[in-house]
């Protein structure tokens, strides 16, 4: 029986629209199917039938109408597609038709986002007093191509979703369960429990799943150097040079590190962070995938974090904070100070701080942009400064247009822009990265045998274990990439093959 992608409606085969909505329902789906990795995010609302058995099915509709809508507006917002409604449940898919690399870590952020849509829609209105309980599961599905899901048209099938199908009855409610692949793949950016292992059909062995209870701090923590720094003597140096070059000429530098994902540009900038310290003071920031006012994020998190604000710092904190490090700045322009005032409590989202008369709303692009460089040149005179902006080839163009300006200047101030991107950033903005001038681009390649030999032995706690045959074709399977090796090793230590 077709069902209505717009409302949910059962529809009777024949029917080509939706007998509740009008909507045009889906002719005959396409046949050709191909093996894809998904994850499958799905969320039903608790007890919904029990409560709908008294009350009119118009009442029911129009209770739901708003939670179907605030729904697909949160799952399509990290890059999911609706793929059915069954009952008052909502399957979405991450990873088909569309695929993102990061599809298990949108999709547990997507079921955050529908327990706060519950909670905010239970706030407007008592009576809707919905409850949910959602299931994410990642694996292999069959998808059909070219499948229509806005028409209803069913995009996956697979042992994937009945599991997901499965988690969901068995989570917490307002609670959140995974399967073992969306775990692993998600654990470094989300906080897990273990929860009880569940019986799933068709599994001999109870399934393992985790509940997720939280997205780890968005702050920005260079990568962990639990393992020894290899290779990248090259690249270190130059990155030093163009650090050195920018303290001794007074000018800003720019320079960018381009490779692909787990190469290691953000293992080298923070080696790179770690000698800069030692001369100046480094601030990091970082684009995000996807969100809300992404823009200047990256800018964002280094004035939080010039001017000592806190995740957990409540408005008037921040507020105060701010004109604190207003003041630190050396400058007496009061006209300029009032620039960077309204600049800053822009991009924190604050109203203007006492010390800005403009009203936050007020500012035009191009005063922002120079509040923001003119707060750099003076924090760079304080003491020379370097400014680590984490993968652009996320960056809006407004971001890129941002730092070329800040490059491009040439008032005095040691001040160099350090950023690290994957390759994808020559297609999307050709014109960023270059050599001329004071622009520099370093592209990171692999490492070589030897290193993957040193990395590797790291890894294993075991040199003599490196040696082996069975260490050689790791590291060509990794093909010289860390981060290949790293994730190969924690599947073996997981999978108790190696200590
Ligand atoms: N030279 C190195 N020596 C030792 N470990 C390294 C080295 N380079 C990278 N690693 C390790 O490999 C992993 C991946 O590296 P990193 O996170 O720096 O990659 P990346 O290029 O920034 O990837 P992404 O594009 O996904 O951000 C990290 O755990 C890192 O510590
Ligand atoms: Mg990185």
């Amino acid at each position: 029986m077709p069902i209505c992608a717009s409302c949910g409606q059962d529809n009777p085969d024949i029917a080509k629209f939706c007998l509740a909505c009008a909507a045009p329902l889906a002719p005959q789906a396409p046949t050709t199917e191909e093996r894809k990795l998904i994850t499958v995010l799905f969320t039903d609302i608790v007890g919904s039938t029990a409560k709908a058995e008294n009350m009119d099915p118009e009442d029911v509709r129009a209770r739901l109408a708003p939670y179907y809508v605030r729904l697909r507006t949160e799952l399509e917002h990290f890059g999911g597609t609706v793929e059915k409604f069954i009952g008052d449940a909502v399957v979405a898919l991450f990873g088909a038709p569309v695929a993102h690399e990061d599809d298990p870590e949108r999709a547990v952020r997507a079921a955050f986002a529908v327990c706060r849509a519950i909670d905010e829609l239970n706030a407007e209105d008592e009576w809707l007093d919905l409850q949910v309980r959602v299931g994410v599961n990642t694996g292999e599905a069959l998808v059909v191509v070219g499948a229509r899901a806005s028409e209803g048209e069913g995009v996956a099938s697979g042992d994937v979703m009945n599991t997901a199908a499965r988690l969901q009855s068995a989570a917490p409610v307002d609670g959140i369960l995974v399967g073992e692949l969306t775990y692993v793949a998600t654990r470094d950016a989300i906080d897990y429990s273990e929860a009880e292992p569940i019986a799933a059909k068709g599994k001999s062995e109870p399934v393992r799943v985790w509940e997720a209870v939280g997205v780890k701090d968005e702050a920005h923590k260079p990568v962990a150097d639990a393992v020894t720094f290899v290779g990248r003597e090259r690249e270190a140096k130059a990155l030093t040079e163009v650090w050195s070059t920018a303290i001794a000429e007074q000018r800003p530098a720019l320079v960018t590190i381009v490779g692909p994902p787990g190469i290691g540009k953000s293992r080298l900038l923070a080696e790179f962070a770690r000698r800069a310290g030692q001369e100046g003071r480094v601030h990091w920031g970082r684009c995000l995938p996807y969100g809300e006012g992404i823009t200047y994020w990256p800018v964002t998190e280094v004035v939080k974090s010039a001017a000592g604000i806190l995740q957990s710092d409540d408005r008037e904190t921040i507020a105060g904070k701010l004109d604190g490090f207003l003041e630190t700045l050396a400058t007496d322009d009061l006209d300029e100070l009032r620039t960077i005032a309204a600049a800053l409590s822009n991009l924190i989202g604050i109203p203007t701080t006492p010390r800005g008369t403009y009203a936050t709303a007020e500012i035009s692009q191009g005063e922002l942009h120079w509040g923001i460089r003119r707060m750099l040149q003076l924090l760079a005179s304080r003491e020379p400064t370097a400014l680590i902006v984490e993968d652009l080839h996320w960056a809006e163009p407004t971001l890129l247009e941002l730092i070329a300006y800040i490059a491009a200047e040439e008032t005095e101030s040691p001040l160099a822009i350090v950023c690290s991107t994957r390759p994808e950033l020559a297609e999307t903005s050709p014109g960023f990265l270059g050599t001329e001038g004071r622009r520099r681009t370093i592209e990171l390649g692999t490492l070589d045998r030897e290193q993957g030999k040193a990395l590797l032995a790291d890894l294993l706690g075991d040199p003599s274990l490196a040696e082996t045959r069975f260490a050689s074709s790791l590291i060509a399977n990794a093909g010289g990439n860390p981060l290949f090796l790293e994730e190969t090793v924690r599947m073996l230590r997981d999978r108790g093959l190696v200590d």
